[in-house]
């Protein structure tokens, strides 16, 4: 009887331990699908509304999350541009895989986020910068070049931000 009722505890540890494991890749997953979907958004303005592309998406991200023990989401690196292009205080904007993508230097660090205003597609990449903000220059909305986050009104919606990889005098975007 004693055997059968540790049998019994064993059972609920490894199922408590299994959800456990299932919320944390869960919230994981949610998270990429929502990085993939802003990026997408930035290039077709419309990926919320399209259930599809969130059901492939979510597809996708669980796929690389199964191959990926880290749980770091691992994309394709491509060179966008060398360090001496965009010097320390300016920024730029490229177009990587029809993606328009502004990159700014601030002080030697460099940031990467959709170039395309989600107000009405101001050019980021010619808005003011002070610390780690850029201010959209048509109507001033403010987003942080950390996370392509929205600071400011009016613009409604973040922008994507993409992984920067300096690697000598190149520099890349993770895609
Ligand atoms: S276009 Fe950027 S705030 Fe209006």
């Amino acid at each position: 009887m004693d055997r059968d009722l540790q049998f019994i505890q064993e059972a609920r540890n490894l199922l408590h331990a299994a959800h456990e494991a299932y919320l944390k890749f869960r919230n994981f997953a949610e998270e990429q699908v929502e990085r993939h979907l802003a990026r997408v958004n930035d290039r077709f303005g419309c990926a919320e509304k399209d259930q599809s592309v969130l059901t492939d998406l979510h597809k996708i991200n669980l796929l690389s999350c199964s191959g990926n023990p880290s749980g770091e989401l691992m994309g394709e690196l491509v060179k966008i541009l060398e360090k001496r292009d965009v010097a320390p205080g300016s920024s730029t904007a490229v177009e990587v895989r029809g993606q328009k993508v502004a990159v700014f230097n601030v002080d030697g660090t460099f940031y990467a986020i959709g170039d395309t205003c989600t107000h009405r597609a101001g050019p980021l990449s010619e808005g003011e910068v002070s610390g780690t903000t850029v201010t959209c220059p048509w109507h001033r909305a403010q987003y942080d070049l950390k996370t392509g986050g929205v600071l400011t009104p009016p613009a409604p919606e973040s922008v994507a931000s993409y992984k920067v990889v300096v690697e000598g005098d190149a520099v890349s975007i993770e895609l």
